[in-house]
């Protein structure tokens, strides 16, 4: 996704790339400007992925709930493709400044809230999108969480994540103890059938596994692990 950020000053630019070099490491890229890229380990594949997979072109008059909002990607693609309100909670203070230089500079409002998943309630509202994208491994009690964003789901849950790629397995998931990836806050790794139940058992009426956008089929982790595809599912009330 190309933004088309337009500033002419050069010294609006340079006060505008020392702000992002302050903000480094990010982890969700942006294609800014031509002279205003910012590169994270996220990459700008996944959308289109998710896009050719279901993932809503039209957000009109949505309001949409982002958790794990990260620098707010998917909550500005929301409100750039739509959205009314758009909320994006996240536990990481420096994700939300970021996420808030980015509102600055493309001019679009989205609310970032410093919070954990665990404590969205209908404090926040009720919001006919939910976006959960690259949070539900890194969760240990998922169905709890899905709970609570049922709680507050009128409409449509999109959930992204690494998903087994293994069909046999697709009602299975897989519990990490110690690291996967190298990182010790991935906690599972789960069959798609096994999520779009979990989702069903939340409150929602549909889930659909609408396939895997990147297949890293024959990959094992440096654990020994299978390395899961990142794929969408989508749940409605
Ligand atoms: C893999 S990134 C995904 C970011 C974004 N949703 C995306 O798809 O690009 C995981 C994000 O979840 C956040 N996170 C992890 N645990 C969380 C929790 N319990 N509540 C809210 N955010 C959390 C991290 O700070 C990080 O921004």
């Amino acid at each position: 996704m190309h933004w088309n950020v337009k500033i002419d000053s050069p010294e609006e630019r340079a006060s505008i790339l020392r702000e992002v070099e302050r903000l480094q490491p990010w982890y969700q890229s942006y294609d800014l400007a031509d002279w205003l890229q910012i590169e994270g380990p996220a990459g700008g594949t996944a959308l289109q992925g998710m896009d050719a997979l279901g993932f809503p072109a039209d957000f009109s008059g949505k309001t949409v709930l982002d958790v794990a909002s990260n620098a707010g990607f998917l909550s500005y693609i929301a409100k750039h493709r739509g959205a009314e309100r758009v909320v994006g909670v996240e536990l990481d203070p420096v994700h939300i400044e970021r996420a808030q230089l980015i509102g600055r500079l493309l001019g679009l409002d989205a609310e970032f809230l410093k919070m954990g998943v665990h404590e969205v309630s209908l404090e926040l509202g009720m919001f006919d999108v939910v976006i959960c994208s690259g949070l539900l491994y890194h969760i240990a009690d998922p169905s709890n969480v899905l709970l609570a964003l049922s709680a507050v789901c009128k409409g449509t849950i999109l959930v992204e994540s690494e998903f087994i790629l293994d069909p046999i397995h697709t009602h299975m998931a897989r519990f990490i103890e110690g690291t996967y990836r190298d990182d010790e806050t991935n906690w599972w790794i789960y069959g798609p059938e096994c999520m779009a139940g979990m989702v069903r058992a939340a409150g929602f009426r549909t889930a659909e596994f609408k396939g895997f956008y990147r297949e890293p089929h024959g990959q094992v982790s440096e654990e020994g692990i299978p390395v899961g595809g990142r794929g969408l599912l989508i749940g409605t009330k």
